[in-house]
């Protein structure tokens, strides 16, 4: 078996998500923590009750804040190296609907400075230049325009650098290599970055001159620069901001993979044509029997199908739905063909309206953009 590897930098082998809440400290979200959630937003969120958000830090302490009447705002980001891809929108998508239920002010930091110093192949002329492409299809997802902030590390520094100097002032190198593993031929730059990454995780506190408290959606492999990020913000006077994490959704060649835009095929890109994203699907890894016969006779594991991922984590919203295909496909009379013809479905139509919405964005990009 592939051994499992969880950094900012690479994820692989098999992941278990019960043991990077051992390994990173975190908590597993927990039935009473859910029911919580619900009776402030209403409702749950499907990414929640499917567990695709599996673990958090301080979310109840928020929830206590929030009973105080101390409204918290979110924060969270992107490394712009490439275009968008499906598996970018999850955490975003669920951190739109915090906003909408919360009414909470959204933070989203654009790391094109990050990308350029961690990959040797991407000018800071391109990093840049995604930063806003990117924006596009954050915006494209229905952000509000009064509560949302997106910036570029590089255009809104003059704003960033004063607060990145201060946690630098407290994160030594040897910590930053134990979280990270940097080694002597490390870029400095690479040392360095994780101060600006923890900047959106009090900015707000400084610009109101009290405290507010954050939440931080985010993917489970960004958890090393928040470990150093908590420890350090009490020490400038600041909370320790509250996280929400989610999963990897498995890249289309299979579940041990994740989506990543360097394996050809393994993703389907926002700007993707439906053909394009209709071939990549039909060609996902499937967890089918061998041939239709046996499938037929024996079933299939929808837990490692792909289609079945995407659709019980992303595209089929409804409960009912979902168990109908999972039992059909256990038992054998829904086939990989017949899932993958039910993704193509979701997948085209989401992408037709995605990219009106991320066309229309263009013209919207000033409202969101933090400037200095
Ligand atoms: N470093 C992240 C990436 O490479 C981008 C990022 C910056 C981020 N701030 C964040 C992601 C906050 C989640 C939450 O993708």
């Amino acid at each position: 078996m592939t051994k499992m590897v969880v950094t900012p930098w690479e994820v692989s082998g098999k992941i278990d998500y019960d043991r990077l809440i051992k390994e990173f400290g975190t908590q597993k979200i927990d039935n009473k923590l859910l029911r919580r959630i619900e009776s402030h937003a209403g409702e749950l969120h499907f990414m929640l009750t499917r567990r695709l958000f599996f673990s958090h830090r301080d979310v109840d302490w928020l929830l206590d804040k929030y009973d105080k009447g101390e409204k918290f705002y979110l924060y969270t980001g992107r490394g712009p190296s490439g275009h968008t891809h499906i598996g970018h929108l999850v955490p975003w998508i669920f951190t739109k609907w915090l906003q909408d239920k919360f009414n909470a002010d959204l933070y989203f930091q654009m790391t094109d400075d990050e990308k350029f110093v961690f990959n040797p192949e991407l000018s800071l002329e391109e990093t840049n230049k995604m930063s806003y492409e990117n924006a596009l299809d954050v915006i494209a997802l229905g952000f509000d325009p009064e509560k949302t902030f997106i910036f570029s590390d590089i255009d809104y520094a003059k704003t960033l650098y004063r607060e990145a100097l201060k946690v630098s002032k407290k994160l030594t190198f040897s910590t930053a290599k134990a979280v990270f593993g940097f080694e002597n031929s490390s870029n400095v730059g690479q040392i360095f970055f994780t101060s600006v990454q923890s900047v959106p995780a009090f900015l707000p506190s400084v610009k109101a001159g009290k405290n507010i408290p954050c939440l931080i959606p985010y993917a489970i492999d960004q958890d090393a620069h928040f470990r150093v990020c908590r420890d350090i913000l009490p020490k400038l006077g600041f909370y320790k901001p509250a996280a929400i994490h989610t999963r990897f959704l498995p890249g289309l060649k299979g579940p041990e993979s994740k989506m990543s835009a360097s394996i050809k095929d393994s993703v389907i890109f926002t700007t993707d044509s439906a053909k394009d994203a209709k071939k990549k699907i039909m060609s996902a890894f499937s967890g089918g029997a061998a041939s239709l016969e046996e499938h037929r006779k024996k079933g299939g594991d929808p837990d490692v199908d792909v289609a079945c991922q995407y659709l019980y984590f992303m595209f089929e919203e409804d409960d009912e739905k979902v168990k109908e295909i999972f039992e059909g496909y256990r038992s054998g009379s829904i086939t990989s063909g017949d899932v993958k013809k039910m993704l193509v479905d979701k997948v085209t139509r989401f992408l037709e309206n995605h990219q009106k919405k991320r066309e229309r964005a263009k013209k919207k990009l000033d409202k969101f953009i933090l400037t200095d």
